[in-house]
This record gives structure tokens, C-alpha cells and sequence, in this order.
């Protein structure tokens, strides 16, 4: 069977809400999806059958365990990860980055170089430059191309030296949608001795994710963002964690992932995460038949979730493809990020605009009154809307479908645009 949308729909309750009659749309998904009735089902699961603290010695808690080992499996399964205790759960990846930051700062001294982008959300600038003041560290920048929205390799090959530590880059821009070429990056940082930590929050949504494949060293999401609850998850590379000191209480464990995960985890969220996970296999197993063969190297649910992604981004390329000609085909709409079809490989479906002389808010809240939901503002990639020259302007609207997006909403968003935007510039 071929991708599905309507059993996938059916699959998410929200999607069904109406408001006095008029259907949600959620294009708000880089901020944050819908989830499943598995997830829904697993959380509710894991906080009426097993809501107990983990390692008692009574049937509650050893039944919350064998979530917890379970959940760390799928995420090892999601991102082709060669262990399930190099996976460690947290709160997001915000919180994830600025913990284990202060652990990466043991391994790096005073006037040692690391790599940040002007194209990372700040979740993977703002820690850096926190530890690079407390440490004494020298920070570079790795600037993008405000034509092409793609780094040029060739500047970054100017930035790396003999003292250069740590690179920090997106597998995906939240606001431009530009796919980063991570594989190579994390090669090059490789080549010098640098370790690399890779802010996958936008990516994994969307692309298959195999971090031995990567090759990078970190690599963190988020799986709110990819139909799960709040929850963050790191995966680090099994030497390099065990090198790290980790910042924990005395009586926690010492050995990983535990030495990583701080005080009481969120249970449900794990169990969600999974159950997010398996979400992701069951769309595999049912509906991607022929991607199967794009991993033959994996077998059982990794097999699965792995040939979903592949399945859901070339449907999300329809959606992309739909929803950027006809952006294109309005007045004054100026879209930040790859438009060619041709380079379709190389961007997620996340699409940011704007129209000169108009205000991102009154365009997102003018959409809200269809009850169509984006977001506006520089979402945190503080940098890239900086290089843009959108910062001070408001930034720009972006609009953010995913897999269970149909046509049918990106024309809706797409002709409330051609009713509001002449509007709103006759105001
Ligand atoms: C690319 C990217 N990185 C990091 C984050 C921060 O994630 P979290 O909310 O899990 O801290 C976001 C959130 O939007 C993001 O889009």
C-alpha cells in the first residue's frame, strides 16, 4: 500500500477539532505537531499503570523500567544509533544542550576554537557563546549564502585550524528549511580533531536520521517535533560520552546514560517518545512497501521507521512544491529559503516569507481569524534572520506543513494569502 493521508489523519485526534465549524489548520508544525492516538494511548498507559519512580523493587516500577529501556531502544532504532545506552533523554533540546555543554567545556581550555552557524536556531549558538565567555574559547562563525540559503564548504575549510575543537550545526533550518550537508561537515571536523554536535530538531521530523552514517559526535531532537510530547533526546557517540564528566548529583549512576539523565525524568514523555517511534514503524510496515529496500541493511522496526521517513518527505515535497509556486505567484511575497524544485532534496517543507511592507504578526494573525495556524517572528534562529535582514522588521511568517498536511490546506492557506495580503497592504 501507498501513503495514505486519510488513515494517517485519522491517526491524529486534533486534526478533527473544528471552531464554530471551521476546520483547524496546523501549519504551526516546526513550532510543534499533533500526536497520534498511540501516543496519546502510551502516555495515558504509563501514568495509570506504572506511575512510580524508576529501580523499586515492586511491579510499578519495574514496569515504568522496562518503558525506559524500551524507549531508549526506539530512539537507538530512529536514529540508527549502534546502542540504546548512547541515547539520553531530557527535558528538550534546549535544556539538553546547555547541561551537556557545561560537561563538553571539561574537555576544552582557554583560547580553543569552536564553530557556531549563522544559520542554527540559537539553541545551538546561545550555550556555545555561554561557554566560550566562561572558558576563554574563540568563537567563529560560519556564515550562509542570503542567495542560495546553503553554507558554502569552501568557508568553512577557512575557518577550521589546528586548534578548532567543536562544531555546532543544524541538520535543518527552522527558518529557512535548507537541509545542511551534516555528513560532510562532521568529516571535516573530523579531519582536524573537532568534535561535533548536531542540532537535529528540524531534520528528524522530516529525513531519515542515521547518525553512524553522519558520523558526528552529538546529535539532539526533539520529539515534540516529530508527533511526540515533550521531550528531548541526545545521542552521543558511546567514547566520547564516556570520556565527558558528567554534571550530576552524587548518588545518581555513573555510567551512561543515567550519569546524563538529571533527577526525575519524565516518564510519560518516554513512553511517548516510543510510542512516537512506533508510529513511524507502523506507517513503514503499512504504507512505505517500496522503501523497504532503501534499507536492507536494517531489519524489524529500524527497517520500518526509516523507509517511512523516505516515504512521508517525497509526500512532503508535493506539499512543498505546491505551497512554494504559489507563494511565488503572489505580489510581493519574497520567500527566504531554496525554491527551485530541482534542489527539493536539500530542503524540509518549512517555508518563511515575507512581504515588503507588511507586518509578519498582522499576516499570521490575520491567517489565525481563518483558523490557520503559523508562526511569525525570527523563531529564534536570531543569526539567520539577522543575515537576513528581517530581524528588525519582524522577522518573516513561516508556514510549516508536515506528512498529515494535505493539497487541499496548502490551497486554503495559499488563497487566504491572496484575499489578505492585497488588503492588507491597502490599509
Ligand atoms: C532547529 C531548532 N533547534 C532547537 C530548538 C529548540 O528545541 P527545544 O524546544 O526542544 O529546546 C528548536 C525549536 O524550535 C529548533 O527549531
Amino acid at each position: 500500500m501507498q501513503f495514505n493521508l486519510d488513515d494517517v489523519r485519522e491517526q491524529f485526534p486534533a486534526l478533527a477539532i473544528t471552531d464554530g465549524n471551521v476546520p483547524r489548520i496546523y501549519f504551526d508544525n516546526p513550532a510543534g505537531t499533533q500526536v497520534p492516538l498511540g501516543v496519546l494511548g502510551k502516555m495515558r498507559e504509563c501514568l495509570v499503570e506504572s506511575n512510580a519512580n524508576i529501580q523499586g523493587n515492586f511491579r510499578t516500577s519495574d514496569l515504568v523500567d522496562a518503558t525506559i529501556t524500551e524507549a531508549h531502544q526506539a530512539m537507538a532504532d530512529m536514529l540508527n544509533a549502534p546502542s540504546a545506552d548512547e541515547i539520553v533523554f531530557g527535558q528538550n533540546m534546549t535544556t539538553i544542550t546547555l547541561h551537556l555543554s557545561r560537561s563538553i567545556g571539561r574537555l576544552l581550555s582557554p583560547g580553543d576554537e569552536i564553530i557556531l552557524t549563522r544559520m542554527d536556531h540559537d539553541g545551538n549558538v546561545g550555550p556555545w557563546l555561554m561557554l566560550a565567555e566562561d572558558l576563554g574559547l574563540e568563537v567563529k562563525w560560519l556564515p550562509f549564502d542570503t542567495e542560495t540559503f546553503e553554507f558554502d564548504l569552501a568557508a568553512l575549510d577557512e575557518l577550521l585550524t589546528s586548534r578548532t575543537r567543536l562544531i555546532c550545526v543544524g541538520g535543518a533550518s527552522n527558518l529557512l528549511g535548507t537541509i545542511n550537508d551534516v555528513k560532510q561537515i562532521c568529516a571535516k571536523a573530523r579531519e582536524v580533531g573537532a568534535l561535533s554536535y548536531v542540532d537535529a530538531v528540524q531534520s528528524v521530523p522530516h529525513v531519515s536520521t542515521d547518525v553512524q552514517d553522519i558520523g558526528c559526535d552529538f546529535l539532539v531532537c526533539s520529539a515534540y517535533k516529530f508527533f511526540g510530547p515533550h521531550q528531548g533526546i541526545l545521542w552521543g557517540r558511546r567514547e566520547v560520552l564516556e570520556k565527558l564528566t558528567p554534571y550530576k548529583v552524587r548518588p545518581a549512576p555513573t555510567a551512561i546514560p543515567g550519569c546524563l539523565e538529571t533527577g526525575t525524568q519524565s516518564h510519560e514523555g518516554m513512553a511517548g517518545t516510543l510510542a512516537a517511534v512506533d508510529y513511524f514503524a507502523w506507517i513503514g510496515e503499512t504504507m512505505a512497501l517500496d522503501y523497504h529496500d532503501h534499507y536492507r541493511h536494517f531489519s524489524g522496526r529500524r527497517q520500518f521507521v526509516h523507509a517511512a521517513m523516505d516515504c512521508l518527505f517525497d509526500y512532503e515535497k508535493t506539499l512543498a512544491e505546491k505551497l512554494l509556486s504559489g507563494l511565488q505567484s503572489l505580489p510581493g511575497v519574497r520567500v527566504h529559503g531554496i525554491t527551485s524544485p530541482d534542489a527539493f532534496e536539500r530542503r524540509v517543507p518549512t517555508v518563511s516569507f515575507s512581504v515588503d511592507g507588511l507586518d509578519p504578526e498582522k499576516i499570521a494573525a490575520d491567517l489565525a481569524s481563518c483558523n490557520i495556524f503559523v508562526w511569525n517572528g525570527h523563531m529564534y534562529a536570531v543569526e539567520a534572520a539577522k543575515a537576513l535582514e528581517i530581524y528588525d522588521s519582524g522577522g518573516a511568517v513561516r508556514v510549516g506543513p508536515v506528512h498529515y498536511n494535505s493539497v487541499a490546506e496548502v490551497e486554503t492557506v495559499l488563497n487566504a494569502l491572496e484575499d489578505i495580503l492585497p488588503r492588507a497592504n491597502a490599509a
